[in-house]
């Protein structure tokens, strides 16, 4: 597996591989990697000839009252992860590679950005959309593989794609999860065993949403409520966000009458987690 730190040499090497009639597959991370990013990169594998991961913690994406310093890392191991599951280069560039001094350039969307995740976190779809536009033209990918777990995020990246005519295939990918229900993340590092059992009450909201809706329920404020109170009978929870809205523009849903985003956002102990489920009334 290639490692490259330079912008320079990661487009050179996709460039050749172009010419030579390769198809390049892409994963972007920011590194201590898990099972779900491991399926990422599976997923890219099975679409194009070649996969490229990289690993950067982008500062622009993170407030500042975030864990942008406490955000868990361990090269080591993920380049070992990344090379036993046959990437073919991996792209590990530094900030100052990334952002040099003077860089003044950042993309911002107009809505997509105003919900959910944006609300609390209002510079975070900046730095992503940032971030992901760079390294579009860096890697210069065929396709390039998000989780579903953000997803506002894919749908960020899909409106950047489909705006900025980046011309990709943008594959969303299935959330993993744990044994228990707790979806996979890197923040999940940061739960003691008691807040781990909070944790839970994010993937178990989902499951009481979706039987909510299946037994009749439409009003959106009616499932909101039961699911405040619900997690808030667990220790170490606050809640950011629970919302019921249309997935393609994020809106809220008074009533329930066609297939809807339940996405929610919790702060348990120092770790800030967020889950979905995309779920259809039965009529
Ligand atoms: O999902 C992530 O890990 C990050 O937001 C991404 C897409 C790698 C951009 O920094």
């Amino acid at each position: 597996m290639e490692i490259f730190k330079r912008s320079s040499d990661m487009r050179e090497w996709s460039d050749q591989m172009h010419r030579v009639g390769e198809t390049i597959s892409f994963v972007p991370t920011m590194g201590y990697l898990h099972e779900g990013h491991l399926s990422l990169i599976e997923k890219g594998k099975n679409i194009s000839s070649s996969l490229v991961v990289s690993i950067f913690v982008n500062p622009t994406q993170f407030g500042e009252n975030e864990d942008l310093n406490a955000y868990p890392t361990n090269i080591e191991r993920d380049i070992e992860l990344i090379k036993k599951k046959g990437a073919n280069a991996l792209f590990l560039p530094d900030k100052k590679e990334i952002y040099p001094e003077n860089y003044q350039t950042y993309i911002s969307l107009e809505y997509l950005p105003n919900h959910l995740c944006g609300i609390s976190r209002p510079i975070h779809f900046r730095g992503v959309a940032t971030i992901v536009a760079k390294l579009f033209n860096i890697v210069r990918p065929d396709a390039a593989i998000f989780g579903a777990k953000d997803f506002q995020q894919l749908q960020v990246i899909r409106q950047l794609n489909r705006d900025l005519n980046f011309g990709i295939n943008i594959v969303g990918s299935p959330i993993v999860r744990e044994s228990d229900g707790l979806a996979m993340s890197s923040r999940n590092a940061y739960l003691t065993s008691e807040q781990r059992q909070s944790a839970l009450s994010l993937s178990q909201s989902l499951l009481k949403a979706k039987e909510m809706v299946e037994s009749g329920e439409r009003y959106a404020n009616i499932i909101k409520s039961n699911i405040r109170n619900f997690i808030d009978s667990f220790p170490y929870t606050q809640i950011d966000y629970i919302s019921i809205c249309d997935p393609d523009t994020l809106n809220e849903l008074i009533e329930i009458d066609r297939e809807f985003l339940f996405a929610l956002a919790v702060q348990v102990g120092k770790a800030r987690l967020i889950d979905n489920m995309l779920i259809k009334p039965i009529s």
